[in-house]
């Protein structure tokens, strides 16, 4: 079939709603920036898991260490599930682990952000996972079938880690006077960087154009912005903590909360690596990796073996 045809038939997937799947023809624009997107999101999630992993074994309770490590197990989960969506456009694992030590693919600029106290573990689950689940349920309707089917089991997780969140919250909330402060010390910490978690404001988005018309973003970075500020306000109401912005505000005109300046300059900041934490989260992450690697060699060692094996058996 010759490429007019293959790209008409490729609209008019996307114009009837369709799924694009790894064997179907597919523009290389959609590929890369697909490939872009998928290994930013596994990034994320296991360089998320540094953040609240450091508190495992400083939990308050077995209950608050079991929950944690179920958290913790899931994003780690979660990183293989989009791996896996993103090896299907052809680019492997270790090489997207390799961009990802080289800085040359991303990963989600909240987590260079430090997490000092047991309360940030409660409010990265109320914000950031909360935050993660208003980005993540437009993705499970993304044109790209792999990506858009992993989005359905991450977001069934992540609502229990947005849940396990707003509890501890509400927990330390109502505890004692230092217990509250702490709480509302760490909420302080995580609204703004949470707000940034969307991306930059839609004006300043070079990408969200082609991948709203390719069906892969379903709504703008700032109304997925307004729809989490609109979840957040109330919710703040019932922990009894305050959200660190003093313009925000109901607006019965346009049904929305209208919120302050968000500081774009920090955001760009981290991006370029001049964050809180970020040197230090690609170092364990390096080291994580290069602790594994005897792991990575078993495991080839014994499906080689395995293959010559049933080599073997075939003969
Ligand atoms: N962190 C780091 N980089 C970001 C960013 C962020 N929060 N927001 C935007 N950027 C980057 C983009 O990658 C792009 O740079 P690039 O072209 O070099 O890749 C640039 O800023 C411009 O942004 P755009 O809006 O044009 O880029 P996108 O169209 O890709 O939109 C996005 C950005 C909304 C983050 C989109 O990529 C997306 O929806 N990704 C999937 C969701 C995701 O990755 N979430 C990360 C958190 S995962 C998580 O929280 C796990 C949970 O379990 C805790």
């Amino acid at each position: 079939m010759d490429a007019t045809r293959q790209q008409a038939d490729f609209d008019a997937l996307i114009a009837s709603d369709g799924r694009v799947e790894p064997r179907d023809w597919m523009p290389e624009g959609y590929r890369k920036t697909l490939i872009r997107q998928i290994a930013q999101h596994a990034h994320s999630e296991i360089i998320g898991m540094q953040p609240e992993g450091n508190w495992i074994t400083r939990a308050p309770s077995l209950r608050r260490k079991a929950i944690l490590l179920a958290k913790v197990q899931d994003e780690a989960g979660h990183g293989l599930y989009l791996y896996s969506a993103a090896e299907t456009l052809g680019m492997s694992r270790e090489e997207m682990l390799d961009l990802l030590h080289a800085g040359r693919q991303r990963y989600s600029s909240i987590f260079n952000y430090p997490t000092p106290t047991w309360a940030d573990v409660a409010a990265i689950g109320w914000l950031v996972d909360g935050a993660a689940i208003t980005n993540q349920v437009p993705l499970t309707r993304c044109s790209y079938g792999p990506y858009a089917r992993a989005m359905i089991r991450i977001c069934k997780e992540e609502s229990f880690h947005q849940r396990q969140g707003f509890e501890s919250l509400l927990q330390l909330s109502n505890g004692t006077p230092e217990q509250h402060e702490m709480a509302q010390d760490a909420v302080n910490r995580w609204w703004w960087p949470s707000l940034m978690m969307f991306g930059p404001p839609d004006d300043d988005s070079p990408n969200s154009a082609q991948s709203t018309a390719w069906g892969i973003k379903r709504f703008s970075n700032d109304e997925l912005r307004q729809r989490f500020v609109d979840i957040c306000v109330p919710q703040a109401e019932t922990l009894g903590l305050t959200l660190p912005d003093p313009d925000l505000v109901w607006n019965a005109e346009r049904g929305h909360y209208d919120y302050g300046v968000i500081d774009w300059t920090e955001f760009q900041q981290v991006l370029k690596g001049n964050g809180p934490c970020n040197r230090q989260r690609i170092a364990v992450r390096r080291q994580a990796h290069s602790d594994g690697a005897w792991v990575r060699e078993a495991a080839a060692a014994y499906a080689a073996k395995k293959q010559a094996a049933a080599v073997t058996e075939a003969a």
